[in-house]
């Protein structure tokens, strides 16, 4: 178990695992670990020798009016965690080590599937993410990388960057874990006020609506979408970002349910924004 802070160290040590022919997984965070998070990193260690987690709060991917500064930072708590969790190595580096001075190199992946959903409300966060994951790719060289439903949009644009640019590493995507109410654990949710909170589960609850009456054999996404705007309406506190229903491969608008969609909801309470989705059909 190490928790090492510079890229030269971590390197060293993952290249004398590589080098005794260990599988490498890696499961990128930005700390304030959940339980939504540990289910990665088991997963990672049941299927991978070593396990790297890296805890970096990224500011490329925060917009100028976000929480990156209040963003949850507690390294003793996520270390321990981690490792309970089966992490073997944690990579939490200062920003310095990072981001060069003066670097101007992103990594973007262009159209429909960035600009839509989160991508359309957060214009540059998508830019950030998948240039702070290239970035700990080459800095890790995992065998394998684990990321959660829970960011859909972000596990479908990781997965096409790793396909364009013909990156040697296998995404595994997880499903989404929950609160026993059935909100989807997030780092943000103990920005809500009690009020919020119980509201909150009602985008769990729409999404579970929209099943039933998907597989109850209403197939058109307009009557889909109307009805989980309504259920999300019932709730004085909850404000709509966006509702979609699209093709899970592309992320592409349909009109009727064929293949795989994606149900993704954006709901803002108070100063929190939740998402949550569910694949259908
Ligand atoms: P973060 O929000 O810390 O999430 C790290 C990983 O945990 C992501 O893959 C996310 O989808 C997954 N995750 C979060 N909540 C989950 C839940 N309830 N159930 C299952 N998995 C969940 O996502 C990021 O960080 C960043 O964008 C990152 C990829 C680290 C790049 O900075």
């Amino acid at each position: 178990m190490r928790l090492t802070k510079t890229i030269d160290e971590l390197r060293v040590i993952v290249k004398g695992r590589k080098d005794n022919n260990n599988k490498i997984g890696f499961v990128p965070t930005m700390g304030a670990l959940h339980q939504g998070h540990l289910s990665l990193i088991k997963r990672a260690k049941n299927e991978n020798e070593i396990v790297v987690v890296s805890i970096f709060v990224n500011p490329t991917q925060f917009g100028p009016k976000e929480d990156y500064k209040t963003y949850p930072r507690d390294i003793e708590r996520d270390y321990n965690l981690a490792v309970e969790s089966g992490a073997d190595i944690v990579f939490n580096p200062e920003l310095s080590e990072i981001y060069v001075d003066e670097a101007s190199t992103f990594v973007q992946v262009e159209g429909d599937i960035t600009n839509k959903l989160c991508g359309k409300s957060r214009p540059t966060h998508f830019k950030g993410v998948t240039t702070i994951v290239n970035i700990l790719f080459n800095i890790v060289s995992p065998d394998c990388a684990y990321f959660g439903q829970k960011d859909a949009q972000q596990a479908v644009i990781i997965n096409k960057m790793v396909r364009d640019l013909h990156m040697n590493i296998n995404i595994i995507v997880c499903p989404i874990v929950r609160e026993e109410d059935g909100l989807a654990m997030s780092s943000r949710n103990i920005y809500l006020s009690d009020e919020e909170r119980k509201q909150a589960i009602i985008l769990n609850k729409a999404l579970k609506i929209v099943t039933e009456k998907f597989n109850d054999g209403e197939k058109k996404v307009e009557k889909l979408k109307s009805l989980i705007i309504d259920t999300i309406r019932t709730q004085d506190l909850a404000s709509i970002d966006y509702v979609e229903i699209l093709d899970y491969n592309n992320l592409k608008e349909i009109e009727y349910i064929k293949e795989k969609s994606l149900v993704a909801v954006a709901v803002v309470f108070g100063k929190t924004r939740l998402i949550d989705n569910v694949i259908i059909g």
